[in-house]
Formats: C-alpha cells, structure tokens, sequence
C-alpha cells in the first residue's frame, strides 16, 4: 500500500528545482551568503506580497516573535496576553524577554483567542505582574485567521499593541475595517515562520517579521544583526538572528507559487468537507467564519474517537497529527506560571478530539478518496461499538452547530 504523506516537501523541490539552481548559481559567484541581493530581493518580494512597508527577515519564527517584544520594550513586569492552543515558540518569546505570558480561552468553532476571554481577563483587571497587559499575541492557528476586528478594538480600548503569530498563516487573509488584509498586517507586527513544512517553508531555519512602523523595523534591523549600524559600529547589544541568501533563494522561489498552492489547499479542504461532511458520524469539520479566508496550514478534524480514528489512519498508511494534544497551561514547561487542569475548558477539550489529516498542495482526489473512506470506516466500525450511546457535543470537544 503506498503510503500518504502528512506534507510533501519533494514534490515541493521538484517544481522549484531548476529556479533554485539558477539561484544559487548566483550566490555562489557572489559568495553572498549572509544578506546580500538574495535576502533584499525576498524581503521586496515578501513585503510586497503580503502588503506591508516593511519586511525584514530573520533566522525563525521564534526570533520573528522576539525580536518585535524586545523592540516594542515588553519585558519584565509586563503581562502578553495568548493562547494556550499554540506551539510553544509562541510563549518561549514571551517568557525570553522576561515578559509573563497570560493565557485565555478559544474560541471553540476557530480555535483562535476569544475576544471575550480577552475582553474578561481585561475588565476583571486581576493581572499578575505591577504593569499587566502590554500586548495581545493573537495565533492564527493552523492557517485561519483569528478575529482581528474585534480583537483591533479590544487592543485600542486597552492602550495594547497586536503583535500577530502568523507563523502558520502566510497569505491568509481577513476583512478588517471592510478591507481584505493578509494576516501579518494587522496588528504593530506579524511574525512568520519559514519551518520547512510551512506553507511557505525554506530548506532549513528562516523567519520574517513584517511591521508598517517604521521606528519598529529599524529596531527589528539592528537587532537582528549585532546591534549594527555599520560594519564596525554597533549601537546596541543584538542578536545573530538574520536570514541567510541560501534560504532567501528557496523562499524566492516557492513565493512565486505560494498563491497556487494554498488555492489548491483550499480546494483540498472544499473536498474534504464535500466527502466527509453531511453524515452523522462523530466528526467535526473546520469552516471558516464569514469574512476570513483560511490557507489551512492544517486541515484539522475532531472527533470524541480521535484515537481510534487515528490508528485506523495509520494502520492504513496514512500520515497524520495532532495539533496539539497538550494545551500549553498544562505543558511542564509552563508550570511555574501556575495554572491548572480545568482553567481553560475550551482548549482542553479541543486538545482531546483534534486529528489533523494531510494536507499539501500535491495531495491527489485519488489520495483524499483514499483517505475519507478509512476516517468513515473507522467512525463507523467504532460508532457500532458505542450504538446507542448518546453523544454529548460538549463533552465530546465537538462546539455545537452554527445557530444553534
Ligand atoms: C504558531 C507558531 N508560532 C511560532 C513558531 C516558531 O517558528 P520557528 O520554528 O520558525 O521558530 C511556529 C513554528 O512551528 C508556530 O507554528
């Protein structure tokens, strides 16, 4: 049985190929491994992509999410408001520059940060350092935007910046304020990752951070680089954090393809949900809010039988994930931040039922017929097991249906 990849990086290299090669060609002859015209031609690329004044690239997501904390001057004593449904990068960033991360609930049908969690944690002004909430860190988790309208007037009202994790978001898009806006864009920054297995990923670490501000970027610039304003002449104490040509290269060229292979990944979802929705089976299926056009990064099921349906999966040669199965606040990582099982009931119950299935631009309706066929004989074979059972939604991680 051949087996179906979760992501597939080689049918990635191989329409890039001969663009890479080309590239690097050019590199070479220049020896221009550490910026250079391969950095500065991405960062125009990219910024002009996504829409913003500035584009600066760095070394990770992680040192994307740094970077902009240390620039904006958050740390020690101040609070950032996330979610505890994230990778962890997401609150090391926070706890790196000697800030406090705070956790509040999801939104069940996004699995975003709730607004009105953020807006609760707020008006209840408990905060748990001397200055409290300098900022709302917003994950657009698993390529879906989270509501960055509501979530703008809440940071406004507060006096809070935004500074946006789109790390697996790139090219996702939201209408704010009545106009189409890429995620990243919204907010005093958004940070990206280039984690190979992104929607935009390169051959190795890269990162970027993309800002309108001005006094912000050149920051971001100097600390990202040794703290230097010229070759000898260093301003400040930096980082080694930048983006070298190499990875810029690859990025280049899968840029040029990007918009096309998360269209596909929305066609991908749009099957999915056409093969596996409408039956009464224990399973969720993600959809978009109006408003906000997801790249599924992940296309992420639930299920009360997740762990049945995972090993039919694999049984059956069909790679899948699970994103994340531990909400951070119960991560031993996080545990002098001291909170406990039952503080945050959304993301935990989320945490048991979600699967991520395949997703990439190269899947094949062959593969996704495939794939549909042992989730259902998997829920099917273990929904006799339980006949009669009467299915709890909530208990169930399932968030009721819309309108309901
Ligand atoms: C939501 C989120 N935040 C931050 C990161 C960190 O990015 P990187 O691995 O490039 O440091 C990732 C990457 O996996 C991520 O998914």
């Amino acid at each position: 049985m051949q087996q179906i990849k979760f992501v597939d990086l080689a049918a990635q290299n191989a329409e890039i190929h001969d663009e890479v090669e080309r590239s690097f060609a050019r590199i070479h002859a220049a020896t221009a491994y550490i910026g250079g015209p391969a950095v500065k031609q991405f960062e125009d690329e990219f910024g002009a992509f996504l829409g913003t004044r500035h584009l600066i690239g760095v070394n990770s997501g992680t040192d994307a999410l740094r970077l902009v904390l240390l620039a904006l001057g958050i740390g020690p004593g101040d609070e950032v408001i996330t979610t505890p449904m994230t990778f962890i990068a997401t609150v090391e960033a926070i706890t790196q520059v000697g800030a406090r991360p705070v956790f509040v609930d999801i939104d069940p049908q996004t699995c975003n940060l709730s607004v009105a969690a953020t807006r609760h944690y707020l008006e209840a002004g408990h905060f748990a350092t001397p200055n409290g909430p300098k900022a709302i860190m917003p994950v657009h988790l698993y390529g879906m935007p989270a509501a960055m309208g509501p979530m703008r007037d809440l940071a406004k009202e507060f006096g809070l910046h935004i500074v946006e994790d789109a790390c697996q978001a790139h090219g996702a898009r939201a209408v704010v304020d009545r106009r189409w806006l890429r995620a990243g864009t919204i907010g005093i920054a958004g940070c990206f990752s280039f984690y190979p297995g992104k929607n935009l990923g390169a051959w190795g670490e890269a990162g970027a951070v993309a800002t309108n501000d001005d006094n912000l970027a050149e920051q971001i610039t100097l600390l990202r680089d040794h703290g230097r304003i010229s070759h000898y002449a260093h301003q400040v104490y930096g980082y080694n954090a930048r983006l070298d040509a190499v990875q810029a290269a690859v990025l280049s060229a899968k840029l040029n393809r990007l918009e096309k292979w998360n269209a596909r990944r929305r066609e991908i979802a749009d099957s999915y949900r056409e093969l596996l929705g409408g039956t009464p089976l224990p399973l969720w299926l993600p959809s978009e809010p109006p408003d906000v056009e997801s790249v599924y990064h992940l296309f992420v099921v639930r299920s009360p039988r997740r762990d049945a349906l995972r090993s039919a999966l694999l049984a059956n040669e069909i790679q899948c994930g699970i994103h994340y199965p531990v909400p951070l606040h119960l991560q031993p990582a996080c545990r002098s931040l001291g909170y406990r099982a039952g503080d945050f009931p959304e993301s935990e119950r989320v945490a048991d039922a979600v699967l991520s299935l395949p997703m990439h631009p190269h899947l094949t309706q062959t593969e996704l017929e495939r794939i549909a066929s042992v989730v259902t004989q998997a829920l099917i074979s273990d929904h006799s097991m339980f006949a009669g059972e009467h299915y709890d939604h909530r208990a169930a991680c399932l968030p009721p249906p819309r309108g309901a």
